[in-house]
């Protein structure tokens, strides 16, 4: 093992040339399918078709461990990947553990975030079916961003829908849009009947985002939707972080023994996890997962496992998973990413399933832990990954306290360069803990759509 080193870095040549499916890999029976809107039956590619191009779609539903990436997007990928693994070696005599602490750094990508990862690949499947144009919605900014960056390189034109509080929150996250050439609104905006029906919503929400977007794309001949997370095509493509941890570590001497991440919607989570987590499921290693949540929506811990809409309006195919309502609007967290009524279905199956170990956390120690993580690392973490520094830390303090060597590794998935807003509001003591409505959950929960249970 190289004793000092902190940066572990791969070449160019090492980007992955295959993303890493697990659909095949996942034990027990196949996860339910989704199921179409309009009939209640399982979602066939048909009802995709109106609004996904047909290669993102056989991604979606494929059964072969391995998907090749085109050439296209490996070139695109060139202009940030791979990206750096590095030792948190000053995070680690802060807390004065012995503890490793490892983090895949993601925010080196033009837009700052791992999002990137899927938004070309996207944009590429999208251009190749002849469709010029996508519409999104973003929460934190960071998708929205990064999909207006691919579609600049694939000279696309991308339309944006901006959840009201990020909008407000984030004014330079909208200048980036704008600097990649996209189009961006404040959601709920009055250009769209989704969106004009919550009008009395002023915060927004990624839900209603959601059914802004893809009524948009279900209208127009030219235009098609693009999800940046949740979806099995957009974890799929996320891969790539954990394939090239994977090197990395053995770079490094090293095997973790835990690995954290933040869930918003599943996919940098997803992304670092499902090349581990293959080789944990074909008995090749033995690995912890930890998926990390907003207390203020905490879908994996709080929610009902069910059938329910991805988006408030229910235009979308019913997913089997975790879900707090799909009309329930979570309070304005800074993490703006993680504030989804739903998750993965993917993502949710393996908590289910106890191969996943989720945990919710306050808006305060989240940014405790992310100054506490810039003040020894340098870097200024985006609100979303915070939750998984909490967790990491909350890791390394309980080996500290079992005197044991973990090797705990987390997905720093974006910077906070655009956030500062936050953090402002933190070191002025003025950031408040929103509570999570109980009441406001059990209320949405009674509107879920009827399908059948799951077990
Ligand atoms: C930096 C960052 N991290 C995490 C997320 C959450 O998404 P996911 O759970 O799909 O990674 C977002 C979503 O916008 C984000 O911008």
């Amino acid at each position: 093992m190289a004793d000092d080193r902190t940066t572990f870095l791969l070449d160019e040549d090492a980007i992955p040339t295959h993303w890493v499916n697990i659909a095949p890999d996942l034990p027990g029976d196949p996860p339910p399918p989704p199921l179409s809107p309009r009939t209640g039956e399982p979602a066939g590619p048909d009802d995709l078709a109106a609004i996904f191009p047909m290669g993102l779609i056989e991604q979606e539903v494929s059964m072969e461990p391995e998907i090749a990436i085109p050439a296209a997007v490996r070139d695109a990928y060139k202009l940030w990947r791979p990206t750096p693994l590095r030792r948190a070696r000053r995070l680690e005599q802060a807390l004065g553990t012995p503890a490793r602490i490892y983090y895949k750094w993601e925010g080196v990508s033009p837009a700052g975030s791992h999002k990137p990862n899927t938004a070309v690949p996207q944009a590429y499947e999208n251009l190749q079916a002849g469709v010029r144009k996508l519409s999104t919605e973003t929460g934190a900014g960071q998708w929205g961003s990064s999909l207006a960056f691919a579609c600049s390189l694939f000279d696309m034109e991308c339309e944006v829908f901006m959840v009201g509080s990020s909008y407000d929150q984030k004014p330079y996250r909208r200048s980036m849009i704008q600097t990649w050439g996209a189009t961006v609104h404040r959601s709920p905006s009055d250009l769209t009947e989704a969106g004009r029906a919550n009008a009395s919503h002023p915060t927004g929400s990624l839900g209603i985002a959601i059914s802004e977007a893809v009524e948009v794309a279900a209208q127009r001949e030219d235009t098609n939707y693009a999800l940046g997370s949740v979806l099995n095509h957009v974890l799929l493509h996320q891969t790539v972080v954990g394939i090239e941890a994977i090197a990395q570590m053995e770079m490094a001497g090293d095997r973790p023994d835990v690995i954290v991440a933040c869930v918003g919607g599943g996919s940098n989570f997803g992304g670092i996890v499902f090349p581990f987590l293959r080789e944990k499921l074909r008995g090749d290693r033995d690995v912890r997962f930890v998926a990390a949540e907003p207390a203020a929506c905490p879908t994996l811990t709080r929610g009902v496992y069910s059938y329910d809409y991805g988006d408030t309006a229910g235009l979308t195919p019913l997913m089997p998973m975790y879900t707090l309502g799909h009309d329930f609007v979570p309070p304005p967290v800074h993490a703006g990413g993680l504030r989804y009524h739903g998750d993965s279905p993917l993502v949710c199956a393996l908590v289910k399933a106890g191969l996943v170990e989720a945990r919710a956390y306050r808006q305060n120690e989240t940014f405790e832990a992310a100054v506490r993580f810039a003040r020894s690392e340098g870097i200024i973490p985006a609100p979303e990954p915070a939750h998984a520094i909490r967790g990491a830390i909350e890791e390394a303090m309980a080996a500290k306290e079992a005197g044991e060597e973990r090797v705990i590794l987390f997905n720093l998935c974006g910077h906070g360069n655009f956030d500062m807003a936050a953090y402002d509001a933190y070191l002025a003591g003025t950031l408040e803990d929103p509570e999570f409505s109980e009441a406001d959950m059990n209320a949405a929960l009674e509107r879920l759509p009827a399908a059948p249970a799951l077990g």
